[in-house]
């Protein structure tokens, strides 16, 4: 489906950023000075992100416009192995893992796993394996029939740890099962046209193969095929989840940060930052978009977190994202974010229009506890406490601001993961860091690897031995 520009008006997402403002929350605030004092930055900070867009150093960007015959060729292999599938298991993990999840929670059934084939549409489960728990992918085995499961292997270097051991196993039992030949027809990869080791592998097995761009980063792939055939293989349009996304970037083009949700929403964050909130909170009022909160974590998380800037110094960068989930966490959480510190902001989600409604029914009447809810519905119910929230924030001073998305749909999503995308961008000009690369990941991976005695990691290997003994005496048990 593809919308109108009128269509693409009335699904445009709304920010409303009132309740940052010092005019509203207080000493805590932000004041339009304060804003105003950044104009060179924010030009600067512009101008980078058009740089780098236009020399190919931030290649998501184009996403949304030049993946014509990806798409095509997704949903033709969709078409072709829809109906021998019962499930469909990605195997990947952080960037090749959360975008999955959130569109799939986001757009489909709650319970689509649940419901039989013939009400999703004739389109297989979806499975997410992100981890190396043992247990996890063991009881995965006792819910899914290899012969009628096709597994996704998404890895961008090809050679992550975590996701290879999973493919390892996964091919081992299904060339036990189903001999190499068959096997082979059950697994299908995506991942860097030359490097790592999985794409050598998926040539040589002859695997299926979708390609993620070489200039595009594990945490800004969901609109590559690392989003799209997971998403497209549950019935999912992808072609106007780009749109929406292509949408956002036609207003993230906007040098003037009043029209720019991405670029005031990184503007917003960064003077809360200086002002000491190492925290910004991501409180969606809605389950469906409950894992928006997950990939954003990453999103921010990895690209922001940083130890030097641009020019050598030690500058430790970022801001801690907190998952929360409406209403669920007003009764855990919220507490602490009225009435403690002022180290947080916090970024609520609602959505205009559900999909479905539920009306209470009209009983209890004569208790006036219980009766007041009668008759009102679970749309109201939702949309009142998300506002009581906001009220109660503003009412303790704590910087908030409300994103709206006028309904979840594949369109309202394409624009809000795309939105955030450019806000972390601009984010990491403002911070003078570079937000594309994971120092701190690879190093993890790296410990790993030297731990394992692979080749290569010998130096590591020593420089791990020689970390400090630990002491007994700080050992409980
Ligand atoms: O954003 C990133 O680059 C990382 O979080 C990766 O997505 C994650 O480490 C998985 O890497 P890969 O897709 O190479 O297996």
């Amino acid at each position: 489906m593809i919308y109108t520009d009128e269509q693409k008006k009335n699904y445009r997402l709304k920010m409303d950023f009132n309740n940052m403002m010092k005019s509203f929350v207080g000493e805590y605030g932000i004041s339009d000075a304060e804003i105003s004092s950044l104009s060179n930055k924010i030009a600067k900070a512009h101008k980078a992100m058009l740089e780098k867009r236009a020399n190919g150093k931030m290649d998501w960007r184009d996403l949304p416009h030049n993946q014509k015959d990806v798409v095509a060729d997704i949903k033709s292999y969709v078409d072709e192995v829809k109906g021998d599938i019962d499930a469909f298991v990605v195997l990947g993990i952080g960037g090749s893992a959360l975008g999955p999840i959130c569109v799939q929670q986001a757009i489909n059934h709650p319970f689509y796993n649940e419901l039989s084939k013939e009400k999703r549409g004739g389109y297989p489960k979806l499975y997410v394996a992100d981890n190396v728990d043992p247990e996890r992918l063991s009881y995965l085995f006792e819910v899914i029939d290899p012969e009628k499961t096709l597994f996704n292997c998404i890895s961008k270097s090809g050679s992550t740890s975590e996701t290879m051991s999973q493919f390892m196993i996964i091919k081992e039992l299904l060339e036990e099962k189903l001999g190499k030949a068959e096997a082979a027809k059950h697994i299908v990869c995506t991942t860097d046209i030359e490097k790592g080791n999985l794409i050598k592998i998926a040539k040589e097995e002859g695997y299926k193969t979708f390609i993620i761009p070489s200039g595009v980063g594990g945490r800004f792939s969901e609109l590559t095929p690392v989003g799209l055939l997971p998403a497209a293989m549950c019935g999912i349009d992808i072609e106007l989840m780009l749109d929406g996304a292509g949408y956002m970037d036609e207003l993230s083009g906007n040098e003037n940060i009043y029209e720019n949700q991405a670029y005031m929403f990184a503007v917003l964050s960064y003077i809360a930052l200086k002002q000491g909130k190492n925290m910004s909170v991501m409180m969606p009022y809605a389950d469906s978009l409950k894992y928006v909160s997950d990939w954003f974590a990453q999103l921010w998380a990895e690209s922001l977190g940083k130890k030097t800037d641009n020019d050598g110094n030690a500058v430790y960068a970022g801001q801690t994202p907190v998952k929360a989930l409406g209403v669920t966490d007003q009764h855990s959480q919220v507490q602490l974010y009225t009435e403690g510190p002022f180290d947080k902001m916090v970024v609520l989600i609602g959505v205009d229009k559900f999909r479905r409604t539920m009306t209470i029914p009209k009983i209890y009447q004569d208790i006036p506890s219980l009766g007041f809810l009668g008759g009102v519905t679970q749309n109201k119910l939702i949309a009142t406490e998300q506002m009581a929230t906001e009220y109660a924030l503003l009412k303790s001073g704590k910087a908030n601001m409300t994103i709206t998305l006028p309904e979840v749909n594949e369109f309202t999503l394409g624009e809000l993961l795309y939105m955030f995308e450019v806000a972390t961008g601009f984010a990491g000009e403002l911070l003078n860091i570079n937000a594309f690369d994971q120092p701190g990941v690879e190093e993890g991976k790296n410990a790993t690897y030297a731990m394992f005695d692979r080749p290569g990691y010998e130096e590591k290997k020593k420089e791990l031995a020689a970390r400090p003994e630990k002491l007994e005496k700080y050992i409980i048990g």
